[in-house]
């Protein structure tokens, strides 16, 4: 894996390897899945190695993109987007972890707003989901973020505090060290209504401080936040330069490979990679 480092003047410090994540939710049937990440793949060169990227299609197409990834050796991780916390059982229309570890699945998104919000998951099925992904070798993207009326009330800090809490305490540091988190306020998905840079360096600065308190300089040193709301190729990069944000997750910007790899190219213009 070559090591990110800062690019030079104007670009950001940094060795935390920067992850690009495409989150398509229910979209992509598993045949438009293969073109689609056929057609990534053949976009990505040597100028974009310095970012990590994953593809997180819908359960029916992980087999068909878990195939193209090893056979064409794309450089891409397989990424699920949800998965339940038991190891089997009768849970009608649930996919376990080991069945994703089966499928070299590397990244599970834990805890996203629309499994929350809609699916009525909370903090503790989120932690039990967390310690299931690590019993399986992978590595969870937890999100977290704040609604609107959070927001306007001023508790974006205590909604981050009160998510993190029950979630780091499901890890060990070392687990934390190596995870990913992802600030997703939960206004700006699929709003068209980024939040401002500025707003999310402030949101990643507070996570990280509370990884600290949790797991110590190391872990906190190490995770991963990504940063995740209506991002496309024209904010990627202001995203990015902020330090304490390593890569984005993103939704409908992810769905075309065209304007997806357009992200990827705009952080990979962060950095460059010390792999000669
Ligand atoms: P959008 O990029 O479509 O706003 O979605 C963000 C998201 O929820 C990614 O997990």
């Amino acid at each position: 894996m070559p090591e990110a480092v800062p690019a030079g003047p104007g670009s950001r410090p940094g060795a935390r390897r920067p992850l690009v994540s495409a989150n398509w939710k229910m979209h992509h049937d598993h045949i438009v899945a293969l073109h689609t990440v056929r057609d990534l793949g053949l976009r990505l060169g040597e100028p974009e190695a310095a970012v990590e990227v994953s593809v997180h299609p819908p359960f029916t197409d992980l087999r068909t993109v878990q195939l193209l990834i090893e056979g064409e050796h794309l450089p891409l991780a397989l990424g699920a987007q949800h998965c339940h916390s038991a190891e089997e059982g009768a849970f009608t229309g649930e996919i376990a972890a080991p069945m994703l570890a089966r499928l070299s699945v590397r990244y599970v998104i834990v805890g996203h707003s629309e499994r929350r919000g809609l699916f009525k998951m909370d903090d503790e099925q989120v932690a039990a989901t967390l310690r299931a992904v690590r019993r399986h070798a992978m590595v969870p993207i937890l999100c977290v973020g704040e609604s609107a009326i959070e927001r306007d009330a001023g508790a974006t800090e205590g909604r981050l505090q009160a998510q993190l809490k029950v979630a780091l305490g499901a890890l060990s540091a070392k687990e934390m060290a190596s995870m990913v988190i992802a600030y997703e306020p939960i206004w700006a998905i699929g709003s068209g209504r980024a939040a401002t840079h500025v707003d999310a360096s402030d949101a990643a600065g507070f996570i990280r401080s509370l990884v600290a308190a949790a797991g110590g300089a190391e872990a906190a040193a190490g995770v991963r936040i990504q940063y995740g709301g209506s991002v496309n190729a024209e904010n990627a990069a202001d995203f990015v330069a902020e330090p304490d944000i390593d890569g984005l997750l993103v939704g409908g910007a992810s769905l075309q490979a065209a304007e997806f790899a357009e992200i990827i190219r705009a952080v990979a213009g962060c950095y460059r990679s010390s792999a000669s």
